[in-house]
């Protein structure tokens, strides 16, 4: 992998000086109006190429990057309608495409092939999803979410809720919280889709206070942001699993009543049905306002991974410039 080149391949790569620094970018961003946003990617085209479906993370990069003054190309269905249905490799394919853009944006069913497409690349590749690994951007977003709904983000109880194993958001967020300051887990799931014992592991290895949980009522007291997760159907083999998994853990009006006023509930989306729509008007429903930071968050990331190294270089005259 060349070292100049700056890939988003999962959240162990960022520490908390440079999240402090996105989130205020983040904002600026936000605050702006879209005609006073300078076009730092002018010029710059970002292909997006997705072999799982995808709604926010996809439109939501797209969005990001045109708002920058950049274009996009971009195989929707790429599993399906790219030379991936004729067999050919995501290497071979991330080769090709990073010859005809400046930046690729890779969802992919199989962990690690996020990694092996920027191995061979001379472009940024941003990881926005592979399989049940890990999913960074929706990290950086919902802990961007925490920073701007608390004001901070030490000293917060999270629980994290719903699908803990395959859940590739959950699994990259709780991974981000290292980089947190007196920070307590709860890990609240059903038997089906705990977390990985050596990912709970790596967690309180990091300093975190991390506990599990079966009854999600009788900790709410204690949560200042709760993180709902949907059950990812499409990894089980076993639908009866599937089934055993669903519906054990709903946010519903009851679940509210025992959260704090002040706390949050953020979910990645899609939800079907692990929040009750009738909790969508309490101020604390955070989710769709998570969603749409993920514009703000994407353009501070791709300025970001578009803003060269500086790499000392050598000149025709033989001298070095830094
Ligand atoms: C998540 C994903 O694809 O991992 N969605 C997203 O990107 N916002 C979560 C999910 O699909 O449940």
């Amino acid at each position: 992998m060349r070292p100049d080149v700056k890939h988003v391949l999962s959240v162990t790569q960022f520490d908390r000086q440079f999240l402090l620094q996105l989130f205020h970018r983040a904002d600026e961003f936000a605050a702006l109006p879209p005609r006073e946003i300078a076009p730092v990617a002018r010029g710059a085209i970002m292909a997006t190429l997705f072999y799982e479906p995808s709604t926010r993370t996809r439109l939501s990069f797209e969005a990001a990057m045109t708002r920058l003054g950049g274009s996009v190309i971009s195989a929707e269905y790429a599993a399906s309608t790219s030379s991936a249905a004729k067999g050919e490799s995501i290497e071979d394919t991330a080769r090709v495409v990073a010859g005809y853009a400046d930046l690729l944006v890779i969802r992919h069913p199989a962990a690690g092939s996020v990694a092996r497409a920027a191995a061979v690349t001379d472009v940024p590749v941003i990881n926005a999803g592979d399989g049940a690994n890990e999913h960074p951007t929706q990290a950086l977003i919902d802990l961007y979410t925490v920073w701007r709904e608390c004001g901070r983000i030490d000293g917060l109880t999270v629980a994290l809720v719903g699908d803990l194993r395959f859940g590739r958001a959950a699994r990259s967020l709780a991974r981000l919280l290292t980089q947190t300051v007196g920070t307590k887990i709860y890990l609240v799931a059903p038997p089906v889709t705990r977390m990985d014992p050596l990912l709970v592991e790596e967690l309180r290895s990091a300093g975190l206070e991390v506990e599990e949980a079966d009854d999600l009522v009788a900790i709410a007291p204690e949560v200042d942001v709760l993180y709902q997760t949907r059950i990812q159907r499409e990894r089980f083999s076993d639908p009866d699993e599937y089934a055993a998994a669903c519906g054990r853990y709903v946010v519903d009006q009851r679940l509210m009543r025992a959260l704090p006023r002040h706390a949050i509930v953020l979910h990645p989306l899609p939800r079907v049905g692990e929040i009750d729509p009738e909790v969508d008007t309490d101020p604390r429903a955070a989710y769709f306002r998570q969603a749409r930071n993920g514009v703000p968050l994407r353009m501070a990331l791709i300025e970001w991974v578009l803003t060269p190294h500086p790499v000392t270089v050598l000149s025709t005259n033989g001298h070095r410039h830094a």
